[in-house]
């Protein structure tokens, strides 16, 4: 089979379609013959060596895959070969043939595309943990949301909507239009002092910042928080300056990161949570419920993702590049 390997840490140039051996489905586990992989911001940090999770090089990198089930293990009862499938995975997921355990496999709703069951899982789940067990957002409440347009920010959209919820999104300008169909109130994520504009729109602050830039940018958002805010971080894209990797920018990056004392936290009524869903991998009780109540609205028409654009495998480096050069609008997926 075929995978996208990251062989070194570097440029997307690096990227290399390989071949390995075929995997077989063992007890309690499907092979998926993958027909879409999606991509995630977290692949150009681990393609950089900027992404401690990620195992060492060579890896391939690919946490949602859809397709067709091709191999059923041992004892499994809920899927058949040929059923049409989406699976969250932890790695690897970059693959022409996946097998993941079941528990992790879920039904394609029937009228979607697999690209875009692809496109469900990493950034639905992010957005529903972060809105609904984290922030705990009630009906009426201001969420605002950087990089608004990108995969996690859409589906915090059509969640927030749902929810009841105010959605003030940050976003390049040429990306807006697609917000307020979405029925986001977008700002100009570029402005080097966007929060004076989200204080313009909500002179009270914010109920909830949720923030996967990092840096100074969870600095303003925690000052933005009106009383029982909640600033949510769950990313750290300020540290990817572009294609190449710039570790001395990095690092200054990094320790320029606020840190809270709770003696102000408590005074000003104000909550910091971090949240990492590849480390909740193992909390199945705490996800699956989750992706069950995601599937319940994706079945119901409530939620689709928005598919900007799918390279296939030997064009990843493309792929990589289109979401450096802050291109995409909703998700980018792969093709085997
Ligand atoms: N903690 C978790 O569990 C978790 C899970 C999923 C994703 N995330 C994080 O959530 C964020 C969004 O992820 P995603 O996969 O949905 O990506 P994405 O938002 O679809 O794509 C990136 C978008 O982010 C904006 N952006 C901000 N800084 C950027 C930079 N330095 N380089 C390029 N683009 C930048 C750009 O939008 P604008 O031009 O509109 O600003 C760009 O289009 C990422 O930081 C990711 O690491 C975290």
């Amino acid at each position: 089979m075929k995978q996208v390997v990251i062989p070194r840490y570097g440029p997307p140039e690096v990227l290399e379609v390989r071949e390995a051996p075929d995997p077989h489905a063992g007890p309690g586990t499907v092979r998926i013959r993958v027909a879409a992989a999606g991509v995630n911001f977290s692949d150009l940090l681990a393609r950089q060596g900027l992404y401690p999770d990620a195992p060492k090089p060579p890896l391939v990198v690919g946490y949602e895959v859809a397709g067709e089930v091709d191999e059923v293990g041992e004892g499994v009862t809920a899927f058949r070969a040929g059923d049409r499938v989406f699976a969250m995975v932890r790695f690897w997921g970059q693959s022409e043939l996946f097998v993941a355990p079941v528990d992790f496999v879920r039904p394609l709703p029937p009228s979607w595309s697999f690209q875009e069951g692809a496109g469900l899982p990493v950034c639905y789940l992010t957005a529903h943990h972060m809105l609904v067990r984290i922030a705990a957002c009630q009906r009426g409440e201001t969420v605002l949301v950087h990089a608004a347009a990108g995969g996690v920010g859409l589906a915090v959209a059509e969640l927030g909507r749902i929810l009841g919820l105010r959605l003030i999104g940050l976003a390049s300008a040429s990306k807006h239009a697609v917000l307020r169909e979405h029925g986001v109130e977008p700002l100009d994520g570029r402005d080097p002092r966007w929060w004076e504009a989200v204080k313009r729109v909500s002179p009270r602050g914010v109920d909830v910042v949720l923030d996967a830039v990092g840096g100074d940018s969870w600095r303003q958002g925690y000052r933005l928080l009106a009383p029982a805010g909640r600033l949510v971080c769950f990313g750290v894209s300020t540290l990817v300056a572009g294609p190449t990797r710039n570790m001395v920018r990095a690092l200054w990056e990094f320790i320029r990161f606020p840190r809270w004392g709770a003696i102000d936290l408590m005074n000003r009524n104000r909550s910091v949570a971090g949240v990492n869903v590849g480390h909740l991998w193992n909390e199945r009780q705490l996800m699956l419920p989750q992706i069950d109540a995601l599937l319940t609205y994706a079945n119901a028409g409530k939620i689709r993702p928005r598919i900007d654009k799918a390279f296939p495998f030997s064009q990843a480096a493309d792929a990589h590049r289109y979401i450096h050069e802050r291109k995409n609008i909703g998700k980018v997926v792969l093709t085997p």
